[in-house]
């Protein structure tokens, strides 16, 4: 399975700080917000991976995250010209879709959890069809929403309800099938002029073909979208990451976990850090292989 890393958007609503710099460059406490999304999709088991983000901001990407290669990754970059909608991701990268199945994560998205790794690399193993999530949450009109029937079957996906339908909002990371170009291609804007990646699943949910997993609660999401839901972000990670003594989303990390990269590439990376991310993966590197800290 491919990955697509969506990186794009005018940031609007966290004026000024976004301003004249990405949303998805913003720290959350350690390191900058991609690193997150970035390595939810090393966890899921995927290599190749397109960044998607804004004509002054992909240069930015680029200088930040490089070809992946020092992570055993593949990253290739492509420009989105306008915000116009999430599920224009596919057109903008239908050469690299190809037709094989894909995973879309939204960059200002942040997944942690025990056993989400697990439940995303299954995911990935899926060839037809859509799956999504639901995550119960106090405020769900902010998000797309899942609807249940009678018999508690999925019925319908609606996009930021004044009255939702259930408390369970749809998180951004989605998988699909290599017919989603073509499904993309097949949507018209919505009334804000934009691509609804809501829209792309319900094609999916109507032919029966969509499926949607709840997380549960002992897994955390959030979005980054507003003052409070960055400072919380990085509040959780502090507070984690002190007390716990390792680092979530260290592509470095992951990358020796998994195998992608040996010691002596880490340690090298781990130099030209002189600080405490420099020396966690020094940490990383002597606490061996195959053992998470
Ligand atoms: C988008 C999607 C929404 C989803 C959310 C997740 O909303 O349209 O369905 O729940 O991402 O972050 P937006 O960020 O465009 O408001």
């Amino acid at each position: 399975m491919r990955g697509i890393l969506l990186a794009g958007g005018s940031g609007t609503r966290l004026y000024p700080l976004t301003r004249a710099v990405s949303k998805q460059l913003m720290p959350v406490y350690d390191k900058p917000m991609v690193y997150y999304p970035l390595t939810t999709l090393m966890l899921a088991g995927i290599r190749e991976i397109l960044v998607i983000s804004t004509p002054d901001d992909t240069p930015l990407f680029q200088r930040l995250l490089g070809d992946g290669s020092q992570w055993g990754l593949t990253l290739s970059y492509a420009v989105q010209a306008r915000p116009e909608g999430l599920a224009q991701a596919f057109i903008v990268g239908s050469k690299f879709v190809r037709e094989e199945p894909v995973c879309l994560i939204l960059g200002d998205n942040i997944f942690y959890g025990h056993g989400l790794p697990d439940v995303l690399r299954e995911t990935a193993t899926m060839t037809s069809g859509a799956r999504i999530f639901g995550y119960g949450i106090r405020d769900p009109e902010r998000y797309g929403v899942l609807a249940f029937d009678a018999s508690g079957h999925l019925s319908d996906i609606v996009e930021k309800p004044a009255n939702p339908p259930s408390r369970y909002a749809v998180p951004g990371i989605y998988f699909y099938d290599g017919t989603v170009v073509d499904r993309a291609r097949s949507l018209t804007p919505s009334a804000r002029g934009e691509l609804e990646i809501t829209d792309l699943n319900r094609l999916y949910l109507r032919e029966g073909l969509l499926g949607a997993t709840k997380l549960g609660r002992g897994v955390a999401w959030f979005d980054t979208g507003t003052y409070e839901s960055l400072l919380e972000a990085a509040i959780f990670m502090e507070v984690l990451e002190k007390r716990q003594g390792i680092k979530v989303a260290c592509p470095e990390e992951i990358a020796f976990r998994l195998g992608y990269i040996g010691r002596e590439e880490v340690l090298r990376m781990a130099s030209s850090y002189k600080n405490d991310y420099g020396r966690y993966l020094c940490e990383v590197v002597e606490s061996g292989e195959d053992q998470w800290k």
